[in-house]
């Protein structure tokens, strides 16, 4: 049930009434993270950094405080590894390393909640909304430079996570005889968002973009990134991404689309940086009796009707994903390759990778395409 998945009724995988603020013996963290666009763009952050205390996680007593206390160490550790863009002389050297003040207890709250010590979609999105003000606009609680641009890039996502969670409940109530059934957990508020125009291409590549890349499958950082205090080998992990979704991945699972090869792979790996309360619902999904075997053994065309506009609904959004892509990574990197690198922006770095690791193209059209031969052809 919603409970058992740590999932909202209203939000989905969205997480309710997030924290802002921590115990006050973490303040520093939160001063960094608060003024992080400043911070970077002054090229202050990463000396602020250098001259922070280790703190211990233990005071830490929620899942809440957790949650923001991955996020807040998500947002600095960006900051820090990509102040200086592309053209810093760390990758030259080839040697990045996370100082012992952001890695270990970020190690530690990682290994609290199930998560990789990285910035994940989880952080970025699913826990990094508050309301603005008492009308109920919603903002962001951490920032990357790229202004409206990273507003918007962020909040649409989360408006989709909370388009879906409806999809979520039915996909619950699914898989609900796998489990026993509890209380729905009802909170209803009435919530808007309130969106800058548009998110600007040149912004989202040149500014944006690389401060949700990783440290695997990342020509810039080819060895991974350095924990120090935490390990003496360099740990390869991968970017932000919404392949890390749960929502779309639980609908894949509940209409029984199974990516293959490579796609598969890389979409199963991606579970690793989900909660792993929501990564349990979808392989639970996966497991429950197919609701595609279902309907093409019951031949009615009510239920074919139905899953297949299910399954077309996944393709439209895919197909639309797609362009955006085309228009927000091929073209806009295009562009800015033709008029010479940008000083700060991924460049040609993550020319045909996704920040999440993925070949793009190759990838996106693979599981649109899965998605497509889903669809149950009327006999
Ligand atoms: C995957 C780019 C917005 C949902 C990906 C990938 C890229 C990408 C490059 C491949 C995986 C990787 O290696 O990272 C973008 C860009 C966006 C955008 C440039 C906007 C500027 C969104 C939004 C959503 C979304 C708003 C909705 C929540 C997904 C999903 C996948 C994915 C579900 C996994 C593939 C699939 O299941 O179809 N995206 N994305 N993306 N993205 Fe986006
Ligand atoms: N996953 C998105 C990209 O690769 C953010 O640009």
């Amino acid at each position: 049930d919603f409970d058992t998945f740590d999932i909202s009724e209203e939000l989905g995988f969205v997480l309710e009434e997030p924290l802002t603020h921590l115990p006050d013996y973490y303040r520093v963290w939160l001063d960094l993270a608060n003024n992080l666009t400043h911070l970077i763009e002054s090229r202050k952050l990463r000396d602020l950094v250098h001259n922070m205390p280790v703190l211990s996680p233990d005071l830490l007593s929620n899942h809440r405080e957790l949650r923001l206390a991955h996020l807040t160490l998500g947002f600095i550790s960006m900051g820090y590894v990509w102040q200086e863009g592309q053209h810093g002389d760390m990758f030259k050297r080839n040697d990045m390393i996370l100082p012992k003040a952001l890695a270990w207890p970020y190690w530690l709250v990682s290994r609290r909640l199930g998560l990789p010590p990285i910035l994940t979609y989880a952080d970025s999105v699913l826990a990094n909304w508050k309301l603005r003000d008492p009308t109920g606009n919603m903002d962001l609680i951490f920032s990357f430079p790229g202004g409206e641009s990273c507003r918007g890039f962020f909040l649409v996502s989360l408006l989709v996570e909370m388009a879906a969670s409806s999809g979520i409940a039915v996909s619950i109530q699914y898989s609900l005889p796998i489990f026993h059934a509890r209380k729905f957990k009802v909170i209803r508020k009435t919530k808007f968002v309130l969106f800058p125009d548009h998110v600007e291409p040149t912004a989202f590549h040149g500014t944006l973009r690389i401060f949700v890349s990783g440290w695997k499958d990342n020509p810039m950082l080819p060895r991974g990134l350095l924990y120090e205090g935490v390990s003496s080998e360099p740990i390869l992990l991968s970017g932000g991404s919404a392949a890390q979704s749960s929502a779309i991945q639980c609908f894949d699972a509940l209409l029984c689309i199974q990516h293959e090869d490579e796609t598969g792979a890389f979409l199963t790996r991606m579970r690793d940086y989900m909660p792993p309360a929501h990564r349990q619902l979808i392989e639970t999904l996966s497991i429950c009796p197919s609701l595609r075997d279902f309907i093409l053994s019951h031949s009615s065309s009510d239920l074919c009707q139905a899953y297949n506009s299910c399954v077309s609904a996944l393709v439209d959004l895919r197909s639309y994903h797609l362009n955006t892509v085309t228009k927000y990574v091929i073209v806009a990197g295009n562009r800015a390759r033709s008029m010479g690198c940008p000083l700060r922006g991924v460049g040609s770095a993550l020319n045909n990778t996704g920040t999440g690791g993925s070949n793009i193209m190759v990838f996106l059209k693979s599981v649109r395409n899965t998605t497509q031969k889903a669809l149950i052809l009327e006999r």
